[in-house]
């Protein structure tokens, strides 16, 4: 490989690694199987070992996921929790036994195999035992203080059995069991809400509620395995610290497997693999520990994890069945997806009749045909997904998948034409099938349930079962339409059929109108990220929140119609130019006319820049100023507009009034020591202030923590000021 496309694809990895470390920590709510990112992050660390001038301490592999949330207070470990190497083969395990011979320079080494729990790390201290605190792993140095979510785990004791040290941190897992994670999907099931794909996200969701009571409710369980901070010292080894951890009252995995030698810690291995599915937590792994804690100590740690343990993951689940059928299912923004129907099949504890087949290429890049027989995977993690078929086991005849073909051209749904583009969707990435009609049924539903989602308006109970009852009666078109839903009717809502009645009931509905109510007053971020506007995530919609008043003025917004002005006038200068290549001057006299026009065109920009764009995001540029634009110019937009003012909805944006920074625009850059960096942007905002991406001479200041790169250098190449946290925090106090 050559090392331009090397950087390439280091930096695409490490986006795409990011993004899932996002939804993974932050937001516990994966898109991809552990085992696919694992992939990814080994492809990761596999070329920054072999060109090293891209290596950067700000790669996902030099750093533990960051599960931080807002609204917790963060607080700092005793010693830094670390994350684990991990990997998928026995040649691996063996080499992480030869490497510590070295080290140690002894060849019989003791080890601990233990199951690897796939929960939610917590670190717990007890002072003169008693539990004082509780927290998330966080960026592994600080965390989120959980303490009082924890304290509702009722297998947790709060005060230690026997002598206990004068502080100690022991560290473990959070968990959902398999029964308590069906009970509570159940309920909301009964309740028309959307269910949770996993206990992990469950128990992470759960752990991160700002509301104890709420977190009682569900029961929580715990798991004890490792120390972190411990004075006195307690134990000699690991297999000691699994007895002291139990002696102290404290729930342990049923089962270690102290081992003399690798040969016998795989031998463990494979017996914990024959053991794991009958334990009350998800598994995903064995950890293999040295366990003399005198030899962990001598072989230490990198800044990321361990030398003296390593995790083997197991590979998922797969089972083998025959593909029934592909149906198409139709999403909020009417993108086309493949389901696989299968044959009913028990796989990793419950039976399985359909699968993701993600999109029209895959599904011919894998060569899958309805009859096949197929693979799939279910990873504890996300939907089942089809990973291959066996093409030599093919009945005759199969024909290759063909979307528009199988729905004849048409949405299954609405019977509306379907174009084939390039979409970036959250969905789907890549070409897809999309159903032309924004008023088709599948999408009215799909942008309702989105509406009423945690993420948009918060409207709780309101999940896909219900929007599509709504959508069915034409109760509700456009996702305003909710509001005119009487109580009434919604509580006398029928989900089932008219033999087997399913009554929403009076209490659902109360919740639910409660919360349209109480989602009046979100912000316009909100509701421009809720009514699924093309082409607006959710971190354009923050932008455009904080830049526009309401509504009314997004609609013709002056800064997006500068964007557009800015792309065309771009344009025209690079056509005017007297080299440019489509239209090169043609005389002398031409060449300097058209240098004096190019001259202007570059004022025109400028002024645009310095002007209405000053500190206006990256993110937004003139194809998703285009698409707002014209989304607002257009039949839907202008009929949402006309729905809310008639409901006197009118979300207020969050501009900031003038304050101590006006006229100031910062950028920031690395890790600050207190604030996160949306608690800065928030404080410079309120103030008055601009927030940018990148530094330019135009740059008031640029606050700099610790790991800042090229922004801080370009700062100090362009001589603009850099501060760091103090000083901005006393600029903001107008100091
Ligand atoms: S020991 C210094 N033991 O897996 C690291 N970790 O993927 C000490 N985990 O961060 C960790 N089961 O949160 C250890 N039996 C076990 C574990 C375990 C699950 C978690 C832990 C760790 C993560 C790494």
């Amino acid at each position: 490989m050559k090392a331009e496309h090397a950087q390439s694809r280091i930096a695409a990895l490490r986006a795409e690694i990011g993004r899932h470390d996002e939804l993974y920590y932050r937001k516990a709510t994966p898109e991809i199987t552990d085992f696919e990112y694992d992939v990814r992050k080994h492809e990761l660390a596999e070329l920054e070992g072999k060109f090293p001038q891209f290596a950067s301490a700000d790669s996902p592999t030099q750093k533990v996921g960051d599960d931080r949330a807002q609204g917790f207070v963060e607080v700092a470990h005793r010693q830094k929790m670390l994350s684990l190497d991990n990997t998928y083969n026995e040649v691996e395990v063996r080499a992480f036994h030869t490497r510590l011979t070295k080290l140690l320079e002894v060849e019989d080494l003791r080890y601990t195999v233990e199951p690897k729990i796939d929960g939610l790390a917590v670190s717990l201290t007890y002072e003169d035992g008693k539990l004082v605190r509780a927290v998330t792993r966080g960026k592994g140095d600080k965390g989120d203080d959980v303490t009082a979510n924890v304290r509702t785990i009722q297998t947790l004791p709060h005060t230690l059995t026997g002598a206990a040290p004068r502080v100690v941190e022991i560290r473990g897992e959070i968990y959902l069991t398999a029964a308590e994670f069906e009970r509570i999907n159940a309920e909301r099931a009964a309740a028309g809400e959307d269910l949770y794909a996993n206990p992990r996200n469950l128990a992470a969701g759960t752990i991160k509620q700002l509301d104890t009571s709420e977190v009682a409710k569900r029961k929580l369980a715990i798991v004890l395995y490792s120390l972190g901070y411990c004075e006195p010292e307690a134990v000699a080894s690991q297999s000691e610290l699994h007895d002291q951890l139990r002696a102290w009252g404290l729930p342990v995995v049923e089962k270690i497997w102290p081992v003399r030698g690798i040969d016998a810690a795989w031998a463990a291995i494979g017996e914990l693999d024959g053991l794991r599915r009958s334990f009350a937590y998800g598994t995903d792994g064995a950890v293999v520990k040295l366990d003399a804690m005198a030899q962990q100590r001598a072989v230490g740690a990198t800044d990321k994890a361990p030398r003296w343990a390593i995790a083997y993951k197991f590979k998922p689940d797969t089972a083998r069945t025959r593909l029934r059928a592909i149906t198409i299912q139709v999403g909020k923004t009417g993108i086309l997806s493949p389901v696989a129907e299968l044959e009913p099949v028990l796989l990793a504890g419950s039976t399985i009749s359909r699968a993701t087949l993600h999109n029209e290429d895959e599904i011919r890049r894998k060569d899958i045909r309805v009859g096949d027989l197929v693979e799939i995977e279910k990873a504890g993690e996300v939907i089942p997904a089809v990973l291959k078929s066996f093409p030599e086991e093919r009945v005759a005849g199969a024909a290759e998948f063909d979307l528009f073909a199988l729905v004849g051209g048409k949405c299954p749904v609405c019977g509306s034409g379907i174009a084939r583009l390039e979409v970036a969707a959250e969905e789907a990435q890549g070409v897809a099938w999309k159903c032309q009609n924004y008023d088709c049924r599948a999408q009215r539903t799909g942008r309702l349930g989105f509406f009423c989602s945690r993420r948009a308006l918060a409207i709780d109970g309101l999940g896909e079962t219900v929007a599509a009852k709504l959508v069915e009666l034409e109760w509700v078109k456009d996702q305003p339409d909710l509001y005119d839903v009487t109580l009434a009717s919604l509580a006398t809502l029928n989900l089932g059929t008219t033999e087997e009645l399913r009554i929403f009931g009076e209490k659902n509905a109360t919740k639910i109108v409660a919360a349209r109510e109480a989602a009046k007053a979100l912000p316009l971020e909100k509701w421009l990220y809720a009514l699924s506007v093309p082409d607006v995530g959710e971190s354009t919609a923050r932008e455009l929140g904080r830049r526009h008043r309401n509504f009314v003025e997004l609609a013709d917004s002056t800064l997006l119609k500068a964007v557009l002005q800015k792309a065309e006038l771009l344009a025209q200068r690079e056509f005017e130019a007297p080299a440019s290549r489509k239209n090169p001057a043609k005389s002398d006299e031409d060449k300097a006319r058209r240098k004096e026009l190019c001259a202007r065109l570059d004022a025109e920009i400028a002024a645009l820049d310095a002007g209405v764009l000053a500190g206006a995001p990256a993110d937004i540029g003139p194809a998703v100023a285009a698409s707002l634009l014209d989304f607002f110019a257009g039949e839907p937009g202008r009929r949402l507009l006309a729905k809310l003012r008639a409901l006197g909805i009118d979300p207020q944006g969050t501009v900031a009034e003038a304050g101590v920074l006006t006229g100031k625009t910062f950028v920031l850059t690395g890790t600050l020591p207190t604030l996160k960096r949306e608690e800065g942007e928030q404080k410079i905002l309120a103030a008055g202030g601009k927030v940018s991406g990148s530094v330019s001479k135009k740059t008031s200041f640029v606050l700099a923590g610790a790991d800042a790169g090229s922004k801080l250098e370009k700062a100090q190449a362009l001589g603009v000021r850099v501060i760091d946290e103090a000083e901005f925090l006393k600029l903001v106090a107008g100091q």
